[in-house]
């Protein structure tokens, strides 16, 4: 294979494989909103669990993208992240709330966005 093809090759994988923040975690703006019809304390909660996923499930690797964290991961690998930080029952309850809410229309989001 030429240098020029494998270099091609290389530069799409990292292109595709760099999902950018607002894929992986998406902001509570209006276009969420406009996908998710909520009262204004759910709106409230849903950002404080944006930013306790942005501030605490980004200490070890970049957020994962929230439509691909699976059932599995649920069980395995979360309640042990959730015991490690110590976060308060409230907190789990606001970053789970975001995470399901916002892995439920992710893929409209990242569809709609330009
Ligand atoms: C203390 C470091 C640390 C923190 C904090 C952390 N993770 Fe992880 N995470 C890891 C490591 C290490 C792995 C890979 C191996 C494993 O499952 O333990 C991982 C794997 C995962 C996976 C499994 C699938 C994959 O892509 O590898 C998911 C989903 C995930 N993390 C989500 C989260 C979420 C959501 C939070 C916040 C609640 C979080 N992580 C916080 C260290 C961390």
């Amino acid at each position: 294979m030429s240098t020029r093809i494998t270099l091609t090759l290389i530069g799409l994988t990292l292109l595709t494989s760099c999902a950018s923040i607002e894929n992986r975690a998406p902001p509570v703006d209006d276009l969420f909103l406009s996908e998710v019809k909520v009262s204004a304390s759910e709106v409230d909660k849903l950002r404080e669990g944006h930013r306790i996923y942005m501030n605490f499930c980004t200490d070890c690797h970049a957020p994962r993208q929230v439509d691909k964290i699976t059932a599995n991961n649920w069980k395995e690998h979360i309640p042990k992240m959730f015991k490690k930080a110590e976060l308060y029952p409230e907190e789990i309850e606001l970053v789970t709330y975001y995470i399901k809410t916002a892995a439920s229309i992710n893929q409209k989001l990242i569809a709609k966005r330009p």
